[in-house]
């Protein structure tokens, strides 16, 4: 008998979760204005929120918590962090940051200026949101393939190369400070970069003299789906993969909260020292001195571990085949999903799963409520609420994709937890014919609205 794959990794700590009632769940949603953001996460029994600074930190991890030396400048984690950020990804400068949205600010503040353009495989909210904030634009250059939920394509977070050019041609270069490439891309799907597209989008990027910055939440599973997925790489290490990939690139961003395991954290980056020296005076200004920048002594020591622990090849495989045996329940019972399925998360198409319901009642919103209120499974809305308004139009933007993301934290759930998830899921779908009405907005922010947004059955 052929044996089964088993988890990486025993448990040594546990935390109860409780699970609730309907008529619980049908008041709680209610009150949180079917926000899932305002639920408490008592309310919640299996929190697909997010996978970011949601994973369990390892041994080794909580081991490097004690040794954090709390000094203010120079202490021997910020050495620890900038040796092993090196190691990993060959950028020989680094800033410490709170997180990865904080990173994207202390860049965006040294390169980006008002009305520029930045082309880039469907950015971020945070990082469109920092773009927009600057009165700039973020042009998305993905393949049409990652549009279409049901076409099978190794690498649906790949940037169109004639698609990317056109912007390149069409704008003055100048107007252009950066192009950023996102990987793994996290609105289209938790989706791959190859790395052909990678090395593409760096050769046109020299061609044209602009610099190319890596949005690297999800690094370590975008080199692993490279060695499972493209040619010449199965017998390459996922260090290997990595080296190469960043090798492409002038720097990066990274919120240390998903590939490097810990709660917090974040950091840059940068291979060129004059864009190092000019982004150290915002990082002061916004994050703190150089050598902490808005972390503690013992995060910053968690986090360097993190990134080996988030590089093993046998924990990444733990990882992505949880995310795909909830992905594969789902298909097998018909559900619409994005497939080949992401590294993080699984994403439901909602437009497929309620056809019936108008776009402007809010599709994928009103999917994850109705599951919340099915299982108590918190997800989250990728779909128009998180899309904002159009800043210069002031409507609403519909994009292609309407998802709720079911993101898998790291090293937290069992596989039993996976079918739960599932059987909430498939309950909903047997159901859908009979969900007639989405959601209203009543009270929204203008950027990043999906946050505090409060809304009201339509
Ligand atoms: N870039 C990507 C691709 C992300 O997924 C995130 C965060 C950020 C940047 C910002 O990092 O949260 O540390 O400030 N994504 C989380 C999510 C919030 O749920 O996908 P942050």
């Amino acid at each position: 008998m052929k044996l089964p794959k088993a988890e990486s990794f025993k448990i040594k700590m546990v935390e109860a979760i409780r699970p609730s009632t309907i008529d619980e769940r049908l008041k709680w949603i209610k009150e949180a204005n079917f926000n899932l953001f305002n639920l408490k996460s008592e309310q919640v029994f299996i929190d697909l929120l997010t996978d970011s600074g949601t994973g369990a930190m390892s041994d080794k991890q909580w081991s490097e918590m004690m040794l954090g030396d709390e000094s203010y400048a120079g202490a021997s984690y910020y050495y620890k962090l900038k040796n092993a950020i090196q190691d990993i990804t060959g950028f020989e400068y680094f800033l410490p940051t709170h997180q990865g949205r904080a990173a994207e600010n202390v860049l965006f503040s040294t390169i980006i200026n008002e009305g520029d353009i930045i082309p880039g495989n469907s950015h971020f909210d945070t990082t469109k949101a920092h773009i927009e904030h600057r009165k700039s634009y973020a042009i998305d250059c993905t393949i049409d393939e990652a549009f279409d939920t049901e076409v099978n394509h190794p690498f649906k977070g790949n940037i169109d190369i004639v698609k990317l050019e056109k912007v390149l041609t069409e704008n003055q270069v100048e107007k252009i400070p950066l192009i950023i490439v996102t990987i793994t891309c996290n609105s289209s799907g938790g989706q791959p970069v190859s790395m052909q597209n990678m090395k593409n989008v760096s050769k046109i990027a020299k061609k044209y003299g602009i610099p190319v910055y890596y949005d690297s939440a999800r690094f370590a599973e975008n080199a692993y789906f490279i060695k499972k997925r493209e040619k010449g790489y199965s017998d390459k290490s996922i260090r290997e993969i990595v080296k190469e990939m960043f090798s492409y690139a002038d720097g990066m961003t990274m919120s240390s909260k998903k590939d490097a395991i810990v709660n917090m954290g974040g950091f840059l980056g940068l291979r060129h020292k004059e864009v190092f020296d000019r982004a150290s005076v915002f990082n002061i200004l916004y994050e703190g001195f150089n050598t902490y920048g808005g972390m503690s002594g013992r995060d910053m020591n968690a986090l360097a571990q993190g990134l080996y622990d988030g590089t093993e090849l046998s924990y990444l495989e733990t990882r992505i085949n949880q995310v795909a045996f909830l992905g594969q329940m789902l298909k097998d019972k018909g559900i619409p999903v994005q497939f080949p399925f992401g590294g993080h998360a699984i994403f439901v198409d909602a437009k497929k799963f309620l056809p019936h319901l108008p776009k402007e009642e809010f599709i994928a919103q009103t999917l994850a409520v109705e599951l919340y209120i099915e299982g108590g499974v918190r997800a989250v809305e990728i779909g128009s609420i998180m899309a904002d308004r159009d800043p210069d139009s002031g409507l609403n933007r519909y994009p292609d994709l309407e998802l709720m993301r079911l993101a898998i934290p790291r090293r937290t759930y069992t596989n039993d937890h996976m079918k739960y998830v599932a059987a909430s899921i498939i309950n909903v779908f047997e159901r859908r014919s009979k969900i007639t009405k989405g959601l209203i907005i009543t009270k929204e922010a203008p950027i990043l609205r999906h946050f505090t947004v409060e809304l009201d059955r339509a």
